[in-house]
């Protein structure tokens, strides 16, 4: 695996001598936030030796290195979901590729269905702390190059990027939620008593993603900050039928608030 990240690494290097800062992961119809990015370099991941290829609707597959505001990014436009049938190992390598890049921050955005009941349709919700659904990232072999064997998890979502998105928010006057996001492994959206189980368990949203990026992150000391837009609401008086193409329709309308949080937060790291 090493060797893999390795070789990766040094084959991005070639074709680009560029060192990211950030990397930005972008969710389910939320690749808004590339326009904003002077691109360098936009390469298919299906070009890229060792990477997985992304294949659901939605997800365009494309790794992008430019400048945002003041700041070298790297971005994910498209990420690879445990349903689609990769392996933990597969979702979390380019995470690790981009950490060997050098990035000191990793941003990423989801959509999710919110369980809160007080939360609305196309509300963004800031990731405070997650529950991991999913089976864990770092079972396997252990690599001390990655971090710890056991990494503590009690702050993965550091509070002084929440704090300063928050105020971001506030001066824009983009109403955020904060909350705790379930990862899942779908792809079945979820039955009504499971809707009602996620908000007993502690939810705030439930989704399919992030949770696995954000762990093998945390391990290797980036802090994260991960938003969400609630796409659908599970919340008993409020459910309606939801499709992929209903999550995709509410996340294009709400991506605008989110993108310009996130490039704010870039540019005043
Ligand atoms: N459940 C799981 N994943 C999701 C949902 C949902 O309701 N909405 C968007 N992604």
């Amino acid at each position: 695996m090493l060797q893999k990240i390795e070789e990766t690494t040094s084959w991005l290097q070639e074709k680009l001598d560029f060192s990211p800062e950030v990397g930005i992961v972008l969710g389910t119809g939320l690749g808004g936030l590339v326009n904003e990015i002077d691109i360098l370099l936009s390469i298919d991941y299906k070009q890229i030796p060792n990477f997985p290829v992304s294949t659901v609707d939605g997800h365009h597959g494309k790794l992008i290195f430019g400048r945002l505001g003041n700041k070298k990014v790297i971005a994910m436009k498209g990420r690879f979901h445990y349903y689609e049938g990769y392996d933990m190992q597969e979702i979390i390598f380019p995470i690790r590729v981009m950490k060997k890049l050098g990035i000191s921050y990793l941003f990423l955005s989801n959509a999710s269905g919110g369980v809160n009941p007080d939360y609305e349709i196309g509300d963004l919700m800031i990731l405070k702390d997650h529950i991991n659904l999913l089976p864990n990232p770092l079972i396997g072999k252990h690599y001390p190059e990655y971090g710890n064997r056991f990494p503590d998890m009690s702050e993965t979502y550091p509070i002084s990027l929440i704090d300063k998105a928050e105020a971001i928010a506030q001066k824009k006057e983009i109403k955020v939620q904060k909350g705790v996001y379930t990862a899942t492994t779908g792809p079945t959206f979820e039955t009504l008593a499971e809707y009602k189980y996620f908000r007993i368990i502690g939810s705030d949203a439930v989704g399919m993603s992030t949770v696995p990026e954000t762990i093998a992150a945390h391990q290797m000391g980036i802090p994260c900050f991960a938003i969400s837009i609630i796409t659908d609401l599970g919340v008993p008086g409020k459910i309606e039928t939801v499709s992929h193409e209903s999550v995709q329709e509410v996340a294009n309308k709400a991506e605008v608030k989110m993108t310009l949080i996130m490039k704010e937060l870039i540019c005043e790291l």
